[in-house]
């Protein structure tokens, strides 16, 4: 009989069940074996089913399967992995088995990576082996359909989209753009101060106004965009359906997979609007009344690129929905880290005032901000958008520092356990904007006037794959956290009795893109005054924004 200790135990000494490299052909064929059926059970769904190769570790396994009362906690290993927030229980296995180590979940090969330096190795320095995506399996074929880019493959379409994505995103457009959220943002200022309960709703408002601006050139389709990324969103989220974890479940006929159903009406929806925008600013460029955008952009280049009108409103499309779940996650973020590190707020004013006088800050004033670009630093890691990252799949055989990576192995940067690091984060689980700030932290960087930057950083991912939108988030967090701090003041909430009511910090949703849930706290101006001024900002910014687009600041006039 064998003990579960000594099967943990076999495990633990191979901790990452990646395969060390090996020194005999047994090894070898021992290091295949674990590498590809790591931590693994013997699900009717793993597809090379077990028997036909099983090795010294899948027949330890298989006694134990068959003979141990304590195969359950050994299948527990896998089986109990959690729906949600599964990036914490990964993190809780990388503190016991190290910074990479595998999990076979339903015969795919799953690695986990927590530390930056292992993440930046695979993904970025040997990116030629490891940039593929893996499938979503709710998608009809994410990886080949030149739909979502975030999703292709490392193929001819993503290559291409890419380039077209870059161009649009770096040239004209940013000196056109630069302060589109500057001027959106009194609106959602004043919104807040009229009726903060409902700061989910205008926090998604103004960055989907922002990203329908910028894709569209009219902030009117924010609704649509909101509405088309939360079905996204639902769609490639392993909480949402149970086709993203178990991938054989594909195969089933759409009359027996509900999900299948629901997939196609998202996805036909979603393709109407996205045709529908394409149509609309090509009339518009026609009649010549279009504003400059993304999608004008594109059209304008379409003879050139040779790309499909389909692929063409998929691209912009696709920008739009990126845009907007993602930044406004992290200016909840932003309310309940005020809410439960007050002496934060406290010195972002102060700053502010310093720099700013009675002024809202804007772009130009960052140099001179390095607390409020700490607080936005310290937002993202402590609370990653999306804590489990985007994995990527390796396209080819890798060996790393001993350990075997088969082609076909997804890779997960798990962004919880990397922000949360104990040799360069001490005290991981508290916001903490000093350790960007204060030469004693390892995370401190010069010059202040530069650093922190969030440029790069893990929560973006890595290699070629790494986030497109950074330079707009950096712009957008900066103006729209900086504004909230020159504006509002974020205070616990009081009972009847005067006690404070309790601010869960831990309460975040369970997609792929994770926002605090509701939480109670408090939102008054910072006076009076401060009111009016964000009333006046919101009146100057109207004849700005509509029409044309206008890179100047109403302060300024
Ligand atoms: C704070 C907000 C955001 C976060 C945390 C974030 C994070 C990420 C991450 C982790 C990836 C995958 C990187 C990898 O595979 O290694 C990604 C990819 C991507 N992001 Fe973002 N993102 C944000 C906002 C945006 C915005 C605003 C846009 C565009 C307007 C955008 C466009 C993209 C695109 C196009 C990709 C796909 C890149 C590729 O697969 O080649 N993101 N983002």
């Amino acid at each position: 009989m064998v003990r579960l200790d000594r099967v943990l135990d076999t495990l633990r000494r191979r901790p990452s069940s990646v395969s060390r490299q090996h020194e005999t052909p047994a090894d070898a064929e021992y290091a295949m074996h674990t590498a590809r059926y790591p931590i693994s059970t013997y699900s009717p769904f793993i597809k090379r089913h077990p028997w036909t190769d099983a090795t010294r570790l899948e027949k330890i396994r298989l006694n134990t399967w068959f003979c141990l009362p304590e195969w359950i906690p050994l299948i527990g290993r896998v089986w109990d992995i959690p729906r949600v927030h599964a990036y914490k229980r990964f993190k809780d296995w990388s503190d016991q088995y190290g910074p990479i180590f595998s999990v076979n979940i339903f015969g795919i090969n799953h690695v986990w990576l927590a530390s930056d330096r292992i993440a930046n190795d695979l993904l970025s320095r040997r990116a030629m082996k490891h940039s593929d995506r893996p499938s979503i399996n709710q998608l009809a074929d994410s990886k080949s359909e030149p739909e979502y880019l975030p999703l292709l493959g490392y193929n001819e379409h993503w290559r291409r989209q890419r380039k077209i994505v870059t161009q649009f995103m770096n040239t004209s457009s940013k000196a056109q753009f630069r302060n589109l959220p500057y001027l959106e943002l009194p609106q959602m200022l004043s919104e807040l101060i009229e009726s903060p309960d409902d700061y989910e709703l205008f926090m998604e408002n103004y960055t989907g106004r922002v990203i329908s601006r910028l894709s569209f050139g009219d902030p009117l389709h924010y609704d649509d965009i909101k509405r088309y990324s939360h079905g996204l969103l639902k769609a490639i989220s392993p909480a949402a359906y149970v086709t993203n974890i178990i991938p054989q479940l594909k195969a089933l006929p759409a009359l027996l997979s509900p999900w299948k159903r629901e997939e196609r009406a998202r996805h036909d929806e979603e393709r109407v609007f996205f045709m529908r925008m394409h149509g609309t600013v090509s009339s518009k460029m026609a009649a010549g009344t279009a504003q400059p955008s993304y999608m004008k952009e594109v059209l304008d280049n379409q003879p050139k690129s040779g790309l499909s009108d389909m692929e063409a409103a998929y691209i912009v499309g696709m920008i739009g929905l990126a845009g907007v779940l993602t930044t406004s996650s992290t200016l909840m973020t932003y309310l309940l880290a005020m809410t439960l590190y007050p002496q934060w707020q406290t010195k972002v004013q102060e700053e502010i005032d310093r720099v700013c006088g009675d002024r809202m800050p804007n772009l130009d004033d960052s140099p001179q901000m390095p607390i409020l670009r700490s607080v936005v630093m310290e937002l993202i890691r402590w609370r990653p958008i999306t804590p489990s990252s985007i994995p990527h799949e390796t396209t080819e055989d890798d060996v790393y520092d001993g350990y075997f990576i088969p082609k076909g192995t997804y890779i997960h940067p798990n962004q919880w356990a990397i922000t949360r690091e104990a040799s360069m984060y001490p005290d991981p689980e508290v916001f903490n904007p000093d350790r960007w700030l204060n030469p004693a932290y390892p995370t401190y960087k010069e010059p202040i006037t530069k650093f922190p930057s969030i440029q790069n950083y893990t929560t973006f991912g890595y290699g070629r794959r790494i986030c497109m939108g950074m330079d707009l988030v950096e712009n957008e967090f900066f103006i729209a956290i900086g504004g909230m701090a020159w504006a509002l003041n974020i205070t616990k909430k009081r009972d009847a009795m005067g006690r404070e009511i309790h601010v869960p910090q831990h309460e975040y949703s369970t997609y792929l893109i994770s926002r605090p849930k509701k939480f109670a706290f408090e939102l008054k101006p910072r006076s009076e005054k401060r009111k009016l001024q964000v009333a006046d900002y919101w009146s100057a910014a109207i004849p700005l924004l509509d029409p044309p687009v206008a890179n100047k600041i109403p302060s300024e006039e």
